[in-house]
């Protein structure tokens, strides 16, 4: 069994990379891969760079290039759900794209024909993280996540996309390595720990605790490819 362990910036990978012993360094397609393995289970660990097309370009490559066969997801999000506070971690159990938009067509938001405007993540992997939050005592919300290639930091737009989709938190990639995943019959995850609320102080926010996000979201992901490695 061979797992991507994927983020988007180098923030996000950072503490992964920490925790795997020694690691080959590969270049391919503009980006860099690492494998090593951990717990004796294979991983390949990349960040794409920001965005639905990077992210796109990434989670196809871990997949087809690399032949990674469950993909999981380690990064920071904006909240849309006034409960979520800085540090939380939320799981995703479906991904929409906000930014998605041929309503003029008749379509709803975050819809093309032959998509979907939402798809679901793995159920037993976002299962394997409840058990690991009860042993780990925290706790991990699950919920919508909607992803579109903006930066947020704007009430009325974070509004607008929690009130279109439902959304609980917002990010810049999680929508688009869903839709390759659900494609290529790839089981994935989706975890983010809020850095910011989307509102008028987001970018000082996301500054001041992308780092510390960022190790929470990782940290508790290394946790489940060690549940994995049982199973
Ligand atoms: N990732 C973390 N915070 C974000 C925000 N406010 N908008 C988009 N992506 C984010």
């Amino acid at each position: 069994m061979k797992i991507a362990v994927m983020g988007a910036m180098p923030e996000e990978i950072a503490p992964i990379l920490e925790k795997l012993e020694t690691y080959l360094t590969i270049e391919y397609a503009g980006n860099k891969y690492y494998e090593g393995s951990y717990n004796g289970i294979d991983v390949v660990v990349a960040y794409s760079k920001i965005g639905k097309v990077f992210s796109t370009l990434t989670a196809t490559t871990l997949i087809e290039h690399f032949g990674c066969e469950k993909l999981l997801f380690s990064g920071v999000a904006g909240a849309i759900n006034s409960e979520l506070k800085v540090g939380d971690l939320i799981v995703a159990t479906k991904l929409s794209q906000h930014d998605l938009d041929i309503t003029a067509f008749g379509h709803p938001y975050g819809y093309v024909p032959e998509g979907a405007v939402y798809v679901e993540a793995n159920r037993e992997l976002i299962d394997i993280s409840k058990d690991v939050a009860q042993s780990l005592g925290k706790k991990v919300r699950e919920g919508i996540i909607a992803t579109g290639d903006q930066f947020v930091a704007n009430e009325e737009r974070k509004n607008w996309i929690g009130d279109t989709f439902g959304a609980d938190a917002l990010e810049m990639e999680g929508g688009s390595v869903a839709v390759v995943c659900d494609a290529l019959n790839v089981p994935f995850f989706i975890l983010r720990a809020i850095s910011d609320a989307a509102d008028m102080d987001a970018s000082f926010s996301f500054d001041e605790f992308l780092e510390t996000s960022a190790v929470e979201s990782a940290e508790f992901v290394m946790k489940m490819l060690e549940v994995i490695a049982t199973k």
